[in-house]
């Protein structure tokens, strides 16, 4: 097939106009610093795909640093320089961002470890990528605005649906790839190739993405729940057991789909009640479940996850059983209170992922409206000042039963209420 095509007519139909002058303004820097430049990666393929992209990365033949000094100059952009890598990122004032690299192949001096940086040229700098459908470019400079380079049949790759590696060792140099094949799989609805899949599952059993730091790994996974279906990633990671290469003691059964799915489904809801959910910590609670202590410890070092994770994970492990059963019938909330409290985002994630229900679920969901809005009008020192009594502990048990009988019944009158708990005690 041509290497080279005229894809100017798919730019100017598809890309906004403000985004097409932005890159034929880079092509005319382009030619006045007499550098070849491109715009490559996601961008081409989605152009050619026909999808909104406006992750915009910018490739110089050429010394890329000066080019993007130049590029903000004119542009008026804010520039932020990565010395080490021969990289640069330009922010517009409206928080536009793009990025300019130097094309480079970059070797690796071992395995896992990250890339070195070399001054080379495009078709190299292509080469080193992922897959074929992310190794094309679109040249910018004026005279040839609009060339497509495609060097590895890339056109065919995506038409075809294929997620391919451009050489053997790409997975054995970006272990990482291993996950990323499949979220672009899943993404596009394509089929990972043959040949790459081999080489895939070759590289899992030579342990190479246990050699990854976990940072890195947590960072795939996040985009992957970033995705519109991330659960039809995950079950293809356990069904290609590169889960159990990340997750070693972690069972995929239908079980846990279920609760999994049932966690994406309740994202939104979470996400109403709760400002912020941290979706990566709830998909490890499921994960995770019933995990011995010392493997929780060296799952939460490597992947940076705070210490009371371990805590909530167990607490939310021996209470689950009679939770779900005040749940399922429907028992007054005080009680659900006095089992959970007022649960974090994700334990509450944790806790409905295990509710088929309709009418249970909607119950929780009201136990947790209820638990965030009731508030008691009456403090502390009312009791200390006006009903005389001094004892702290006495005053934190009277106010806790206070606030129970609120949740029950927020109608209540607080005063006379607190009158009646004080009378029963005595
Ligand atoms: N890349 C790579 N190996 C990796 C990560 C990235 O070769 N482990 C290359 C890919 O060619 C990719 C480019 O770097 O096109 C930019 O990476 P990224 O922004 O992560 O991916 P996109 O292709 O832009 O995908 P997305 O649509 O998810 O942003």
């Amino acid at each position: 097939t041509l290497k080279f095509e005229d894809v100017k007519h798919l730019m100017v139909d598809r890309i906004p106009s403000r985004i097409l002058n932005l890159l034929r303004l880079i092509g005319s820097y382009g030619e006045d610093k007499k550098m070849p430049v491109y715009v490559v990666g996601g961008f081409v393929r989605d152009l050619l795909l026909g999808l909104e992209n406006y992750d915009i990365d910018i490739v110089v033949e050429g010394n890329g640093l000066e080019f993007a000094k130049y590029a903000s100059k004119q542009l008026g952009a804010k520039m932020v320089e990565h010395e080490k890598f021969l990289t640069a990122s330009l922010f517009f004032k409206d928080g536009f961002r793009i990025d300019i690299a130097t094309a480079r192949t970059e070797y690796y001096e071992k395995p896992a470890d990250l890339p070195q940086v070399d001054i080379s040229t495009i078709k190299k700098d292509l080469y080193r990528r992922d897959f074929t459908i992310n190794a094309m470019a679109i040249k910018l400079n004026t005279k040839e605005f609009g060339l497509l380079y495609d060097f590895f049949d890339s056109r065919k790759d995506l038409k075809e649906g294929l997620i391919r590696v451009l050489h053997k060792l790409s997975f054995v140099e970006d272990p990482t790839r291993i996950i990323r094949a499949v979220r672009f799989e899943q993404r596009f609805g394509f089929k990972i190739e043959e040949e790459t899949l081999r080489i895939l599952h070759e590289t899992l059993n030579g342990g190479f993405l246990e050699k990854v730091s976990g940072q890195r790994i947590r960072q795939e996974l996040e985009k992957i729940l970033g995705e519109r279906e991330p659960l039809n990633a995950i079950k293809r990671l356990a069904q290609l057991k590169i889960l159990k290469h990340i997750f070693p003691k972690t069972y995929f059964t239908s079980v846990m789909e279920k609760k999994l799915e049932n966690l994406f489904n309740n994202l939104r809801i979470i996400r109403e009640l709760y400002k912020k959910v941290n979706i990566f910590y709830s998909l490890l609670r499921i994960l995770l479940e019933y995990y011995d202590i010392d493997t929780l410890k060296q799952v939460i070092k490597k992947y940076g996850i705070p210490k009371k994770f371990i805590d909530e994970i167990k607490a939310t492990e021996t209470r689950l059983p009679p939770l779900l059963n005040m749940i399922k019938y429907k028992i007054r909330f005080s009680d659900i209170y006095k089992v959970i409290g007022k649960p974090s985002a994700e334990t509450a994630a944790h806790i409905m992922s295990y509710i088929d229900e309709e009418d249970s679920k909607e119950y929780f969901v009201e136990y947790l409206k209820r638990v965030f809005s009731t508030k008691l009008s009456i403090s502390g020192n009312y009791l200390k000042e006006k009903m005389n009594v001094k004892n702290s502990v006495e005053i934190g048990k009277v106010m806790n039963e206070l606030y129970c009988r609120k949740l029950d019944n927020p109608s209540i009158n607080e005063e006379g209420e607190l009158k009646k708990i004080l009378e029963d005690e005595t």
